[in-house]
């Protein structure tokens, strides 16, 4: 079906039948450089299964009435005024909860719990004129409402990426009242679907500001080098407001002696290719950062931005260049020490600290936009990362709401990341099943990314299994393979299929001339259990299966990247085994408590090895 027809069918549909427009307001670039006042903290919160405070007992949506009774709607916070009124909810009287947090890791009685919990945090603001505020939360999962001082501000729907909602002229000096309905119930329509092997963390799990900006200000801008050409730079911006027609904005980049200036046009908007002198180019060897500047007025905003070029040629994978090997490791967002879902720079600087202590260059942040401090940390250490949309295993392919909201969810991510020179790929799915509708909804997004980013791969994580009559020979049979710059896929031998030993007889037959990542393997090993190696979920185990698999995948010839199946121990409600798993995947070559496994030393040195062989061949 062709691209556009498909796009005007999915329009006419969701007006029609008012499937939820996920697009929302746009997204406002570089919070950390802006004038702004954090909401993070102790809120106040009540759970609310039966989402009492927002449908009415015949399931009316509460903020679509004219006239919600207050007793009952949450968002009002209303008080009673009488003694004898009938009042049936109390955030000041309610129990406190952190922002940003999950809520499972915070109360023992919501380890568990999926479904709606209400958010209150009381402030005072004080504004100046001619400016405007807006509402900038990094992320709540899955679907929020949001409301301030009694008034919806909007809905945001996927649990991983920020949102921001306009507030000028709604803010009191005193006594403002921020509520925000989060519901993490899981949805087979929704992204992702039912079924993870990762734990449905709920809740506010990054930061809330307030943002405050000129009445015209600068809304987002792209500063990279142009695609395959280092001695050009790309640069767009797009003003917001009244007067952002006809306006001068600069650029300065004093360390490489760039100052230019862009003029907006009527929409605001100004773009600008210019030659540069040979920079410090941005590797994990040499991670510079330069500072950049855009000044509209008497606003300046600034941002540490590093500047590379990356590509495939043939089966190589060039980084300003020159061919890679990706030395990865894959990453879910949890801080297993502190438990729950990992979100400051601090859990950003513990994670890849432990992926560079292992030789890494490269994270697979999996499977959904982890927090914005990831990326940026990943640009100071030097850390290519593949960024992912949470499309995994089997969503509902042929629902229009399904794509539209996959697709958003992808255009948050790369406009939120696409300054950041530490993202090398896009991935908009992981192991998903080989059928029409899956593959043209996923050359959409592959399309989308493309048409938002030009400069990063785009992969996805694939699926492989041995070929008929040659159980030994493996290969991946998916039509997505063409669509893909880096053909990219997991594997389980030894561990789902046969055992380490099995690795020994087999062989990958890949027919593209493209770079080949094995984007997962690995196997459950319980730190500190040891044992012979025949022993499954003993360290011995798991490290016999690295050193079969790593041998077995070197004979690739397109390898360029592996990024195993994982870092860290990880909370899974599909692991219950008792004395073993306990609600943790334990293929983690690290445990929840920090603590290395034997496998962790054997990749360690495959990647002394493979640093030397790549960077000595230079
Ligand atoms: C899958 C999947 C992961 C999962 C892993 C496992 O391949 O992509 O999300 O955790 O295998 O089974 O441990």
């Amino acid at each position: 079906m062709k691209h556009s027809i498909f796009f005007k069918t999915i329009l006419l549909i969701v007006l029609a039948n008012n499937v939820p427009a996920f697009a929302q307001q746009p997204l406002i670039a570089n919070i950390e450089s802006r004038q702004t006042q954090t909401l993070n903290g102790m809120w106040k919160y009540i759970v609310d299964p039966y989402e009492l405070g927002y449908y009415d007992y015949r399931g009316q949506v509460r903020d679509t009435q004219n006239d919600p009774n207050p007793s009952e709607t949450f968002f009002l916070n209303y008080k009673p005024v009488h003694p004898s009124e009938r009042v049936e909810y109390n955030f000041d009287a309610s129990d406190n909860i952190l922002v940003p947090r999950d809520w499972n890791s915070q109360k023992e009685k919501l380890f568990y719990y999926e479904g709606t919990l209400w958010y209150y945090k009381a402030f005072d603001y004080t504004s100046v004129p001619n400016r405007r505020q807006f509402v900038y939360i990094g992320a709540a999962n899955y679907e929020a409402d949001v409301y301030l001082n009694g008034k919806k501000l909007g809905k945001h729907i996927g649990g991983f990426t920020p949102f921001n909602f306009e507030i000028t002229g709604m803010l009191n000096p005193k006594d403002n009242f921020l509520i925000i309905k989060v519901d993490n119930k899981r949805g087979l329509e929704k992204i992702p679907t039912v079924n993870t092997d990762w734990w449905n963390y709920g809740g506010i799990t990054r930061d809330v500001q307030i943002v405050d900006v000129a009445e015209t200000f600068i809304r987002d801008y792209y500063v990279q080098l142009s695609p395959k050409d280092r001695t050009s730079l790309d640069v767009w911006v797009q003003l917001d407001g009244k007067n952002k027609a006809n306006q001068k904005v600069t650029l300065e980049i004093s360390d490489a002696e760039i100052v230019t200036t862009l003029t907006t046009d009527e929409n605001g908007f100004a773009q600008k290719t210019l030659k540069t002198k040979v920079l410090n180019y941005w590797s994990p060897q040499k991670p510079f950062l330069y500072q950049v500047n855009l000044i509209h007025q008497n606003q300046k905003l600034t941002e540490k931005i590093g500047f590379r070029t990356i590509e495939t040629k043939g089966a190589d994978i060039l980084l300003n260049g020159e061919s890679v090997f990706l030395r990865g490791i894959s990453i879910h967002e949890e801080n297993g020490i502190r438990g729950g879902r990992a979100y400051s720079r601090e859990d950003a600087q513990m994670l890849l600290g432990w992926a560079k202590e292992l030789g890494c260059n490269f994270v697979r942040l999996a499977h959904y936009p982890h927090n914005e401090n990831m990326a940026r940390v990943a640009d100071e250490m030097g850390m290519m990362v593949w960024a992912e949309v949470p499309v995994y295993w089997t969503i509902q392919w042929k629902n229009e709401a399904t794509f539209l909201n996959a697709k958003n969810q992808l255009t948050e991510l790369i406009t939120r990341d696409k300054n950041r020179s530490s993202v090398i790929i896009w991935s908009v799915a992981n192991e998903t099943p080989v059928q029409p509708e899956r593959t043209q909804f996923l050359k959409l997004l592959i399309e989308t990314a493309r048409s938002l980013d030009k400069v990063r791969l785009v992969s996805a994580a694939l699926e492989q299994h041995s070929v008929e009559q040659f159980a030994n020979i493996h290969t991946i049979d998916d039509p997505l393979q063409q669509f893909v710059d880096v053909i990219s896929f997991n594997q389980y031998i030894g561990w789902y299929s046969g055992l380490p030993e099995s690795c020994k007889s087999v062989v990958f037959d890949i027919k593209f001339d493209k770079p080949v990542i094995i984007s997962e393997f690995g196997g459950d090993a319980l730190q500190g259990l040891h044992g012979t190696k025949e022993e499954r979920w003993t360290e011995e185990f798991q490290e016999d299966l690295y050193i079969e698999t790593l041998k077995m995948i070197d004979k690739i010839p397109q390898l360029r990247g592996v990024s195993p199946w994982i870092l860290a121990d990880f909370r899974s409600p599909r692991r219950p085994l008792p004395n073993i798993q306990e609600g943790w995947n334990r293929k983690g070559l690290i445990s929840e408590t920090g603590n290395k496994k034997r496998a962790f030393f054997v990749l360690q040195e495959y990647y002394k090895v493979k640093k030397e062989a790549f960077e000595t061949k230079k």
